[in-house]
């Protein structure tokens, strides 16, 4: 039978690049047999309006049971007063939790037609391409005890940085097979200078390396690595962090490629019974409510995070690798949303003229 995909476009933007993206996989199925099983469904203020939650119970589900999951975009204006319980962003955190998504793949990479758009000179990023993989279901943000306590006459802030050494190790062993695939390099970061989990990290990261021995490992103080990634971010290929230096490493690398629009991420997790990982592909933009209903927002983000799927869930890389020069020709023929402009006298194309030159651009491969 077919793999699986579900499809949650979610709200504002979401749906609208989400339809770009079904034009392709339609592509694939006519053009290169390859065939999905797709079904859709509701996440978000979507699935709120219909529900009274940002996730069914079925829908999580069915999230559990597919080859891949791709997801558009939650939360919206119209969401913002809800109960903290029932906010759209909840529906996402649900899928990443109990999916037990531990892996988030954020690459950053510069396209040659888009290097003036990065926030730094155009010969530090052109051809860029790294990828950061920060774990996603550990460390501060969860770690206990957590909360606000009375202490003497005063109150104090606690989060706790707790990492075991099976977390580390996973999401290290998901960064040495990325590497493999790649250019065989990865960068640990976390700062063993002054945190005890840095240190076990570190000796973690070390000893999963050896299985890999191809791969070249080293390791860097995070701080020292945000310095290192907006100096020279050409020296990276891999970089393995945890959740908190990874939130922060990850969108600092967001800003050396210029547009939001632009990103794609993945969140993997363990392997299910066919070999695949559990996986969530979505863009890292959010529902761009200031855009939303008229066919500005750029799908390029939706379409290249279904890239990742094909590359990450179903094997087949060299397929990504069409998309993804597909899209590369097509920036380079100068076709631009409205966010990607900055030249003057280009017009801009609509979020379905954008998916019509990526179609074209495919034909031609
Ligand atoms: P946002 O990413 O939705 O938008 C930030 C800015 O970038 C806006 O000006 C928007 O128009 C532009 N933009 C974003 N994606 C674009 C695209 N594909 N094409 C063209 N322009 C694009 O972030 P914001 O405004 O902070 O949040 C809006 C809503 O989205 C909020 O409800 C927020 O909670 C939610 N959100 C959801 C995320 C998700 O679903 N993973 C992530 C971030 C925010
Ligand atoms: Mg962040």
């Amino acid at each position: 039978s077919n793999p699986s995909l579900l499809i949650l476009p979610g709200d504002g933007i979401g749906p609208e690049v989400m339809a770009q993206v079904r034009r392709i996989i339609t592509w694939y199925g006519d053009k290169r047999g390859l065939a999905f099983d797709v079904s859709e469904d509701l996440v978000g203020g979507a699935a709120y309006d219909k529900h009274g939650v940002p996730l069914a119970d079925e829908t999580m589900a069915k999230a559990q049971e597919a080859d891949a999951v791709l997801l558009g975009a939650v939360g919206g204006p119209a969401y913002d007063d809800l109960d903290f319980s029932v906010k759209p962003e909840r529906g996402l955190l649900r899928l990443r939790k109990e999916m037990d998504l531990f892996s988030n793949l954020r690459p950053a990479q510069c396209f040659d037609a888009l290097a003036d758009f990065s926030s730094l000179k155009k010969d530090i990023v052109a051809g860029l391409d790294i990828m950061i993989v920060r774990e996603l279901t550990s460390g501060v943000y969860f770690g206990e005890p957590r909360g606000i306590f009375e202490e003497g006459n005063e109150r104090v802030g606690i989060n706790t940085q707790r990492y075991t050494e099976s977390e580390i190790e996973r999401a290290a062993r998901s960064a040495f097979e990325l590497a493999m695939r790649r250019g065989k390099k990865v960068c640990s970061m976390e700062k063993a200078n002054v945190m005890e989990s840095g240190i076990l990290w570190r000796e973690v990261a070390t000893r999963v390396g050896k299985e890999y021995p191809e791969v070249e490992l080293s390791h860097m103080y995070a701080d020292n690595g945000a310095m290192q990634l907006v100096r020279a971010p050409k020296q990276f290929d891999v970089i393995l962090t945890d959740n908190l230096f990874g939130d922060i490493l990850s969108d600092c690398a967001a800003m050396l490629t210029g547009s939001l629009g632009m990103l794609p991420s993945a969140s993997l997790g363990a392997p299910m019974a066919n070999g695949r990982p559990k996986a969530l592909y979505e863009p890292v933009h959010g529902s761009a409510p200031d855009i939303t209903g008229q066919g500005k927002a750029n799908p390029i983000a939706c379409i290249l995070s279904f890239a990742m799927a094909l590359r990450y869930s179903f094997d087949q890389g060299s397929e990504a690798d069409r998309l993804e020069t597909a899209v590369e020709q097509v920036l380079a023929d100068g076709v631009r949303t409205a966010d990607l402009l900055g030249e003057e006298g280009v017009t801009p194309v609509s979020t379905s003229e954008m998916g019509d030159a990526i179609l074209a651009a495919l034909d031609a491969s």
